[in-house]
C-alpha cells in the first residue's frame, strides 16, 4: 500500500497529514527516505522520526444503527455519530451512509479497498430495506417500485419488492443513491414513516439491539471480499 495509507492505518496521522510528514523527510522505509510515491508492505521497516511503527490490524464491524445518529466520522455540529457508538482502539469509518433516522445494518471498517468496492455502484451490493409508509400502496405502486420510478437523477433500476403488510413493503436494491428509498416512496405518493435496513451484502443485524455492534467473523469478511472480487 502507499506510504501515506500505511501511516494513516497505523494511526500516525490522516493521509494528508502523512503526506506532510513524508514531504518533511521525517519518514524512512528500510533506512531510506520515504517519498510520496513509495509503496510499502507489511514486512517493511517504516519509521517516523526514527521511531518504528506498525500498521493497525484490519477491523470490520457491523452496527445496528439506532435512529438519530449521523453517518459520518465527525459531525461539525457535535451531534452523535455512528463512529461514537463503536468502541475499541482501532478506529473504523462507515461504508456508505444511512440517513439520520434510518436504522439497521451499517458496516464500519478501516479496510479501505474493501470499503471502496462495497460502496461503489459498479459492484451492485444488495441492500434490503423494510419500509413503513403513509397510506396503503396498491399493487400498481408495488409494480412501479419494482420496475423503476423516475427520480430527479434518473430512473431507478429494477428492484425486488415484497409486501410485508398493508403499509409495509420490503425493497431490495442494488443501487445506493442518496436517500433513494425515501425518494422512491415520495415519487409514488407514499412517503416513508420508518426505514430500517435489514440486510447489507447478505448480513443482517441478528440479535444486535439498536446501538449494539459486533466484529465480523473471518469467514464473513472473506465472503464480502469474494463478493466484490478482492
Ligand atoms: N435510502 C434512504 O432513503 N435512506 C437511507 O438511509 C438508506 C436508503
Amino acid at each position: 500500500m502507499r506510504l501515506n495509507a500505511y501511516l494513516a492505518r497505523a494511526g500516525v496521522a490522516s493521509r494528508r497529514g502523512a503526506d506532510e510528514l513524508i514531504k518533511a523527510g521525517r519518514v524512512t522505509v528500510n533506512g531510506a527516505r520515504g517519498e510520496l510515491n513509495t509503496f510499502v508492505e507489511r514486512a517493511d521497516d517504516v519509521r517516523v522520526d526514527g521511531r518504528a511503527i506498525a500498521p493497525q490490524r484490519l477491523r470490520h464491524v457491523l452496527l445496528n444503527k439506532p435512529r438519530g445518529t449521523i453517518t459520518t466520522a465527525r459531525d461539525p455540529e457535535g451531534r452523535p455519530t455512528v463512529v461514537d457508538l463503536v468502541g475499541g482502539d482501532v478506529r473504523v469509518v462507515p461504508v456508505g451512509r444511512l440517513d439520520r433516522d434510518t436504522t439497521g445494518v451499517l458496516l464500519l471498517t478501516n479496510d479501505g479497498p474493501l470499503s471502496h468496492r462495497l460502496a461503489h455502484p459498479r459492484y451492485e451490493v444488495e441492500k434490503v430495506y423494510a419500509v413503513e409508509v403513509e397510506g396503503e400502496p396498491g399493487d400498481d405502486v408495488v409494480r412501479r417500485l419494482a420496475e423503476g420510478v423516475e427520480l430527479d437523477d434518473g430512473p431507478t433500476a429494477p428492484a425486488r419488492v415484497r409486501r410485508l403488510g398493508p403499509s409495509r413493503v420490503e425493497l431490495a436494491l442494488h443501487e445506493g443513491r442518496n436517500r433513494q428509498v425515501r425518494r422512491m416512496l415520495d415519487a409514488v405518493g407514499h412517503p416513508v414513516v420508518k426505514l430500517r435496513r435489514t440486510r447489507y451484502a447478505g448480513l443482517g443485524t441478528g440479535r444486535l439491539r439498536p446501538g449494539e455492534y459486533r466484529e465480523l467473523a473471518r469467514d464473513e469478511v472473506r465472503a464480502l471480499r469474494r463478493l466484490v472480487g478482492l
